[in-house]
């Protein structure tokens, strides 16, 4: 498998081209503002997506100011979709740091998220980028309605597989996806949706990657495990779980999720339910078979180093430990 640092290669200059023009995107004349942005740059995440981007538009042609534009607007749109993800979640860890809810409380976080989502759309805007533009708010309106259904499911627990697809195609994919797409776009290549396809297929063995973590599988250092269960979050391997066990156990599990969020024993209960079921294999099967999708989607590009990178994005996103 290629290392991190492998995969950046073909993309090096215009990574560190990007940290700055991040950083002027989120400029501010209000000093509590720039203060939140300071502590978000200096605890950046692992910009998986402005590297898809940049891979993309490498593959298929040469980096410009758009692609650029892209990259900012993706990683700005994430940001603030976590800022607010946390607060809907009441999550007080972030990339193993303090949540910008849990330093500065909802309020302020809510318009920070907002504030990020505006910056993010005006990049586009204020550079005439219609095209990037449209890509992205279709991936914001997707990723708002996936964390609404996820609610709303999570309100009845009575989720199914195709659903648990819907939900993170919305939430998770939709985004990647975009990255994916707008690198094509700005290049000015004319397979876009294939692009998105290729994305889309990612993102889904991307949040199955997220999700298995929940099980204390592989890694993910700075969030205990078990916290999707406790906020009756189905994922699914507990979806599979479920569905292939007799109704009295089904019945059983789902009341211990159902009613005891606040006890750690009951959850660690959940979790060796799953753990001893074909769940976490069967999920890491469908992991495999979105991967191989997505790498078949780009299969028929001409190879080159960008090409190659991409492809060890692609194994990155199921064997990454964070
Ligand atoms: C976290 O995404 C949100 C999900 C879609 C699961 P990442 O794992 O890419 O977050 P950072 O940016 O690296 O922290
Ligand atoms: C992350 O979702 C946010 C979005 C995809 C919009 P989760 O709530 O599932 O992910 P983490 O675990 O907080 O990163
Ligand atoms: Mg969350
Ligand atoms: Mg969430």
């Amino acid at each position: 498998m290629q290392s991190v640092s492998e995969i950046k290669s073909p993309i090096e200059k215009e990574l560190k081209t990007f940290e700055e023009f991040f950083k002027n995107a989120l400029k501010s004349n209000v000093s509590l503002m720039d203060k939140i942005s300071h502590y978000i740059i200096k605890r950046k995440g692992k910009q998986m997506r402005p590297m898809f981007v940049f891979l993309t538009a490498k593959m298929l042609g040469e980096v410009n100011n758009s692609t650029f534009i892209a990259a900012s607007m993706i990683e700005l749109l994430h940001t603030a979709t976590l800022v607010h993800d946390d607060v809907v979640d009441e999550a007080n860890k972030r990339r193993g740091f303090f949540s910008i809810n849990a330093l500065w409380k909802n309020k302020i976080a809510v318009l920070v998220g907002d504030y990020l989502l505006s910056k993010g759309l005006l990049l586009a805007i204020d550079n005439d980028e219609f095209d990037l533009l449209r890509i992205m708010s279709v991936a914001v309106r997707e990723m708002s309605e996936g964390e609404l259904l996820q609610i709303k499911k999570s309100r009845k627990l009575d989720i199914s597989e195709e659903v648990y697809y819907n939900i993170i195609r919305q939430k998770t994919a939709a985004l990647i996806a975009a990255s994916c797409q707008a690198g094509a776009a700005s290049v000015k290549n004319d397979q876009v949706e294939l692009l998105h396809q290729f994305g889309e297929n990612c993102g889904m063995a991307f949040q199955i990657k997220d999700d298995l973590f929940d099980f204390g599988l592989g890694g993910k250092i700075g969030k205990p495990i078990g916290i999707d269960i406790k906020e009756k979050k189905m994922t699914l391997p507990l979806i599979y779980a479920l569905e292939n066990t007799s109704s009295s156990e089904r019945k059983r599990i789902l009341r211990l999720v159902k009613n005891h969020k606040e006890d750690t024993k009951k959850i660690k209960e959940v979790i060796d339910f799953v753990l001893n079921s074909d769940g976490i294999v069967y999920a890491t099967k469908k992991m495999i078979e979105y991967k191989d999708k997505a790498l078949e989607a780009i299969s028929s590009f001409e190879n080159n180093d960008a090409k190659q990178s991409l492809i060890g994005l692609v194994n990155y996103t199921i064997e990454r430990t964070k």
